[in-house]
């Protein structure tokens, strides 16, 4: 497949860093100069409240529209431009799985893969924020993806939740009939003084994924409260430098 590669960052567990995750990742491939599309798949919608969205046809609407079976032009979702060579498809309400049951969902999956598709040929990256939940939702996002970011925390119980993201990603991998990757874990709030941190880095590398840590920095919390990127409010910060070399090591250059 050519085009854009699509990215989700996924963990169940919530204040793991998804978020900040994803706006640092995608305005920093932007700022690279290629085309980035983000799309914001939780409906507590924190993406779309840094970025702020015009009116448009929101990721609620995208998901029951593909339920519903009704036509989908891509444009009526897409904030164009919220940063430069940066698009995004905003959250909806909240109510989401009120709106579309679960079995609805589970019959749109193909659906979702196929208004994701046509849209690598704009792009050359998609990210895919996620809710901290383990639903059909996430399953629908993972299986449109090539890859799955997974944001973690240097803790032991990181471990067991760990797994069950991989067994997601291996069970959307046999639906999909293709191999959907893990592209990496990322360890946010990385500290060097954290108790029994070296264990933690060995017991990681157990599982042979690239491991990126992204240290622990004011200036990332800074950055959400203020709704600018990392490379708009400290772009010599520490945390720079560590998404600095994810973007370096983790996302050549396309083409
Ligand atoms: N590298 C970091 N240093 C300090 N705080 C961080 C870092 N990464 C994330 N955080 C903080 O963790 C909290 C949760 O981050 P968020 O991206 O919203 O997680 P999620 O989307 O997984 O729920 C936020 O308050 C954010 O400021
Ligand atoms: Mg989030």
């Amino acid at each position: 497949m050519t085009g854009a590669k699509i990215f989700t960052v996924a963990n169940q567990k919530g204040g793991v860093g998804k978020t900040s995750s994803v706006i640092q990742i995608a305005s920093g491939l932007a700022r690279r100069g290629e085309k980035v599309l983000m799309i914001d798949g939780d409906p507590q919608g924190n993406l779309t409240l840094f970025f702020g969205a015009k009116d448009k046809r929101d990721f609620s609407a995208l998901v029951s529209d593909l339920a519903k079976g009704e036509k989908t032009k891509a444009d009526a979702y897409i904030n164009a431009r919220v940063r430069r060579n940066l698009d995004l498809i905003p959250a909806g309400n909240k109510r989401l799985r009120l709106d579309v049951r679960d079995t609805e969902i589970i019959g749109d999956y193909a659906r979702f893969t196929d208004f994701i598709n046509p849209l690598r040929e704009r792009y050359e990256w998609i990210i895919i924020d996620s809710s901290p939940s383990n639903s059909p939702l996430e399953h629908m996002l993972i299986r449109a993806s090539d890859a799955v970011i997974i944001p973690l925390e240097f803790q032991l119980y990181s471990v067991s939740g760990l797994e069950s993201i991989l067994d997601e990603v291996r069970s959307c991998s046999a639906e999909a009939g293709r191999e959907i990757h893990v592209h990496s874990l990322l360890f946010t709030k990385a500290e060097n003084r954290l108790h029994r941190v070296q264990t933690y880095r060995e017991l990681f590398s157990s599982f042979h994924i690239p491991v990126y840590e992204i240290c622990k920095s004011e200036y990332i919390s800074r950055s959400l409260e203020k709704s600018r990127t990392i490379w708009e409010c400290g772009p010599s910060s520490y945390a720079a430098r560590d998404y600095r070399t994810l973007l370096d090591k983790g996302f050549p250059v396309r083409q």
